[in-house]
């Protein structure tokens, strides 16, 4: 016997292990509709009633403040509702209204609010929160959710673009905390999502292209279909043509729900993050602009800027470069913001602390997705700093001449 396997018996004899293993299986179902809380629409009763639980089952609705003004009727139609099917549906209070955006990430005064109420109604883990609101919204409700009774039921009903395509259909929520977006958060899926494509009539424009942005993400690192959809329909898509957008919130839906199902990491134990291309860049920019700048349009800019790279590491022709900035461009979204030029005391890029940031976020070693070659992807483990001040500059110059050309 050598020296090193005497030393592993001696390790060995120290402890004793068993080995634990087992798999959860998750399933939720994702429906695309319109007219959801019509009286004769029977699809939330199914949806709520499909699995156990005690009649009647009892709900908690939260809307977006928003959407709540937007659409005065939506509360009264959904109390409505469940008076209508009361020997199945019991809505312990009136819908509340909490104030949608950004900032409903930022603190935990809604989430405390959430959390009582849900203690002060006696809900249990079969009972049910229905969340109506934008990405924002559900990301924070989603969070009080999973921390009450360790998860209890949540009905995602998202109300913007993004929301509907990407937002609202996965398996994450996340709150913002020491100025970093999405430090908080917890991997929790929803009971069901529905997307009812009627709430999108009340979208300011901002926040209908603002989706867009997320379709050109997955469009560009898979589905090279798709992305001459995006780019053929861009104009139109601009000026909130609702047929061509539900196409798109439709097919973007579901490549999300493709690739957290058939990846074999929906909880992103790895390194990688593939469906975050663009991202390390835009979440800081959203910081750094005070979430000024929504989420989307950071998306954007942050896939300009990553374009530009990939262009410059030979991953994309200069034409399908020119592809993607015009695609997203004539969409109505932003390549470039100042807040991408901002720079530290030592003339260092602000954004590139978001390298740092997406890299802490998932441990390992810091892993990018890239495109290579439109609707195929590979991954990179470093940045070239100087071609990212390169793209910012080139950014910059393109959003100058758009400028003066119009
Ligand atoms: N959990 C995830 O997997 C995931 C994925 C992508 C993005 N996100 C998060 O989603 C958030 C962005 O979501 P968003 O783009 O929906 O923005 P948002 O939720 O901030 O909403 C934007 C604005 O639209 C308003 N609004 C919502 N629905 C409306 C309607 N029907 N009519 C009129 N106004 C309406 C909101 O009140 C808000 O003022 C970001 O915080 C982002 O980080 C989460
Ligand atoms: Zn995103």
């Amino acid at each position: 016997m050598t020296h090193t396997q005497k030393k592993s018996d001696i390790f060995e004899s120290t402890h004793q292990v068993h080995n634990q293993q087992f798999t959860v299986s998750f399933d939720y179902p994702v429906y695309f509709t319109r007219n959801l809380f019509n009286k004769e629409h029977s699809l939330l009763e199914k949806v709520i009633t499909r699995k156990n639980g005690n009649l009647p089952h009892r709900v908690m609705a939260y809307v977006d403040s928003r959407v709540a003004q937007k659409t005065p009727d939506l509360i009264p139609a959904i109390v409505e509702y469940f008076r209508f099917r009361s020997n199945k549906l019991d809505l312990v209070q009136v819908p509340q209204v909490i104030e949608g955006g950004e900032s409903a990430k930022n603190g935990w005064g809604d989430v405390r609010k959430i959390i009582s109420a849900i203690g002060d109604s006696h809900l249990d883990r079969q009972s049910f929160i229905l969340a109506i609101g934008g990405g924002s919204l559900l990301d924070m409700v989603g969070f009080a959710c999973s921390l009450v009774h360790r998860g209890i039921r949540i009905i995602r009903i998202p109300t913007t673009v993004l929301s509907q395509n990407d937002a609202g259909v996965g398996v994450k929520n996340g709150m913002n905390e020491r100025e970093i977006k999405n430090f908080l958060g917890t991997f929790a899926p929803p009971f069901a999502v529905i997307d009812d494509y009627d709430f999108l009539g009340t979208l300011e424009h901002k926040d209908w292209v603002g989706g867009i942005a997320e379709a050109f993400k997955v469009a560009i690192i898979k589905d090279p279909e798709f992305f001459s959809f995006l780019c053929e329909h861009a104009e139109a898509l601009n000026s909130q043509d609702a047929s061509l957008m539900e196409t798109l919130i439709h097919r973007c839906a579901v490549i999300h729900l493709d690739h957290i199902s058939g990846s074999g990491d929906p909880f992103e134990f790895g390194s990688s993050r593939p469906l975050d291309f663009g991202h390390w860049s835009a979440h800081t920019l959203e910081a750094l602009s005070s979430f000024t700048l929504g989420h989307g349009q950071a998306v954007a800019i942050g896939i300009a800027l990553d374009s530009f790279y990939a262009c410059k590491k030979g991953m994309l022709t200069k034409e399908e470069l020119n592809s993607i900035l015009t695609g997203l461009e004539t969409s109505g979204l932003p390549v470039y913001s100042p807040f991408l030029s901002n720079e530290n005391t030592d003339g260092k890029l602000k954004i590139l602390e978001g390298l740092e940031q997406f890299r802490e976020h998932l441990g390992g070693r810091l892993t990018l997705a890239m495109p290579n070659s439109i609707g195929k992807q590979c991954e990179i483990n470093d940045m070239d700093i100087n071609i990212v001040k390169d793209g910012v500059t080139f950014l910059k110059e393109r959003a100058g001449l758009k400028k003066n050309n119009e």
